[in-house]
């Protein structure tokens, strides 16, 4: 069995998977992180891999950008997979003025300009929330490892470079940080009936004109892959 954009047998993939948008980052994951990592997917170089951390299997997939990418990837995973558990691990834009370059941001919520939700037919605005189950582990992990940390409403984002300057609009609504996939993700998981979450490392502020280095961004990137795997095996 394998789906148009994953070659994964049923079997192959773990009921907690780690979902980065960059697939070189689901590599360096896998590589560095898990213990025996096997590759089981190669398509479109959307790599994604399966082994274990503290002996508890996890997998960990490349999502790609934006909602119709990360879309595709974790309804097939929740829907053909059987995965229960899908965390993302991405960075954001700071929007909140209290967000500092390299914090962690955990995502309760998710707004969104993107007409994902209108394919449910909903006779309202849906709010697209992550799973209680994996935001309270993540919340644990963090405060006992001492990491800084936001909890909140988030804003995924159907563009990068937004011609309408709205960020400042969002900010008035208390909103934390930016990125583009979290939202689709919520919503996928709703619909299955499965677990999502979003933990993110603040690697810019767009409203500042501040962004990170590199090495910089390796230190919050710990942070960040030590809440999600403690996550992981906390659930
Ligand atoms: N916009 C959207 N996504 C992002 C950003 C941003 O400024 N920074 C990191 N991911």
């Amino acid at each position: 069995m394998s789906t148009p954009h994953n070659n994964a047998k049923k079997g192959d993939i773990a009921k907690t998977v780690l979902m980065p948008g960059d697939p070189l980052r689901a590599k360096f994951i896998a590589e560095n992180y898990l213990t025996s990592p096997v590759c089981y997917n190669e398509v479109r170089g959307m790599l994604g891999y399966t082994g274990t951390y503290k002996g508890v299997p996890v997998s960990v997939q490349g999502s790609g950008m934006g909602m119709p990418s990360i879309g595709i990837y974790s309804w097939e995973l929740y829907n053909e997979y059987e995965a229960e558990n899908i965390i993302r691990v991405g960075t954001a834009g700071a929007v909140a003025d209290p967000v500092q370059l390299r914090d962690v941001i955990i995502g309760m919520s998710a707004s969104t300009n993107s007409a994902y939700a209108s394919q449910y037919n909903l006779p309202g605005t849906y709010a697209p929330t992550a799973s209680w189950k994996l935001l309270s582990a993540a919340v644990r992990a963090a405060e006992e490892k001492g990491i800084t940390f936001h909890v909140g409403n988030i804003f995924s984002s159907d563009t990068f470079y937004d011609d309408a300057d709205s960020l400042a609009q969002w900010q008035k609504m208390d909103v934390l940080g930016i990125e583009m996939e979290a939202a689709a993700l919520y919503m996928n998981a709703a619909r299955a009936g499965k677990n999502a979450l979003c933990i993110l490392t603040v690697s810019d502020c767009p409203l500042k004109g501040l962004s990170t280095t590199a090495e910089e961004r390796q230190t919050t990137f710990r942070d960040m892959m030590e809440i999600a795997l403690e996550t992981a095996v906390n659930i």
